[in-house]
């Protein structure tokens, strides 16, 4: 067996331990004749504190990286740890409590609860964690203020806008002061405002001390804000570099 490559990406002291450490990571789906390999013994480090963009074109695996770092999904081979924790040790329950308190995800398509405000939306993963009612209504609040939803905190989500909607997954994923914050192309069904908008949001969220964040996109302003850059390309890890030594506008245009 060949040395995951992951320990040559890293660029920080041995001292300093991955949040998500993926190695070896496959996930096939299908069934022989017809099977996908969406992720193909892929390798990535990502260190605490840092934020990393996963780019590549559609259909690469970024989506998938996501979910099975998220504990939503389980993979074919290979390992994801969390704070050098094994997820493959957990059952499904201590998988969605790892969730309720320490990966906050916001998926592509935000699955929010509809006939709920933005506020009781906020608050569901609080409640479920089992904090108390008034507890809860005040994060909700505090994280709906951060995102600059607090006058539309009695609305619920078929009246808000496509760019609200997003905010509203953005302030549901940040109230449980998640250590490590998932977001998979958050910019990408947005107007322009929206996402201008999306991305000083995140700027300021990713400079929580601690936080790490991964997320995928096509968006050069996310690229811009990212300490690395990890490209996929068919479910691999094609290159991972410093954000510096990257030229985000041409690059962003060729691996689209
Ligand atoms: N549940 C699934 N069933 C079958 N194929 C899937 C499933 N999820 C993803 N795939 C396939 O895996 C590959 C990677 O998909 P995905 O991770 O969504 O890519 P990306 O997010 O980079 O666009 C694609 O070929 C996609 O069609
Ligand atoms: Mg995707």
């Amino acid at each position: 067996m060949t040395q995951p490559q992951a320990i040559l990406f890293s660029s920080q002291p041995a001292t300093v331990q991955p949040a998500v450490l993926a190695a070896d990571l496959t996930r096939i789906f299908g069934s022989p004749p017809s099977v996908v390999h969406a992720l193909n013994h892929l390798n990535l480090s990502v260190p605490a504190g840092k934020f990393i963009c996963v780019v590549g074109p559609s259909g690469s695996g970024k989506t998938t990286l996501l979910n099975l770092v998220a504990g939503l999904d389980r993979p074919t081979g290979g390992t994801v740890m969390i704070d050098q924790a094994d997820l493959a040790i957990f059952d499904d329950d201590h998988l969605a409590r790892l969730r309720r308190t320490k990966i906050g995800y916001v998926q592509q398509a935000a699955r929010l609860a509809n006939r709920e405000t933005a506020r009781r939306n906020v608050m569901l993963p609080l409640l479920l964690g089992g904090a108390d009612e008034e507890s809860a209504r005040r994060r909700a609040d505090e994280a709906l203020a951060r995102v600059g939803l607090t006058d539309l905190a009695d609305r619920k989500p078929p009246e808000l806008s496509g760019g609200q909607v997003q905010l509203l997954a953005v302030a549901r994923a940040i109230v449980i002061a998640p250590s490590i914050l998932l977001l998979d192309e958050p910019t990408s069904n947005l107007d322009l405002d929206s996402s201008l908008q999306m991305a000083l949001l995140i700027d300021e969220i990713r400079s929580q001390a601690g936080l790490t964040v991964l997320c995928a996109t096509h968006d050069a302003r996310l690229m811009e804000l990212a300490d690395s850059i990890a490209w996929l390309k068919d479910g691999s890890l094609e290159r991972f570099a410093d954000r510096r030594s990257v030229n985000i506008r041409s690059d962003s245009v060729s691996t689209r």
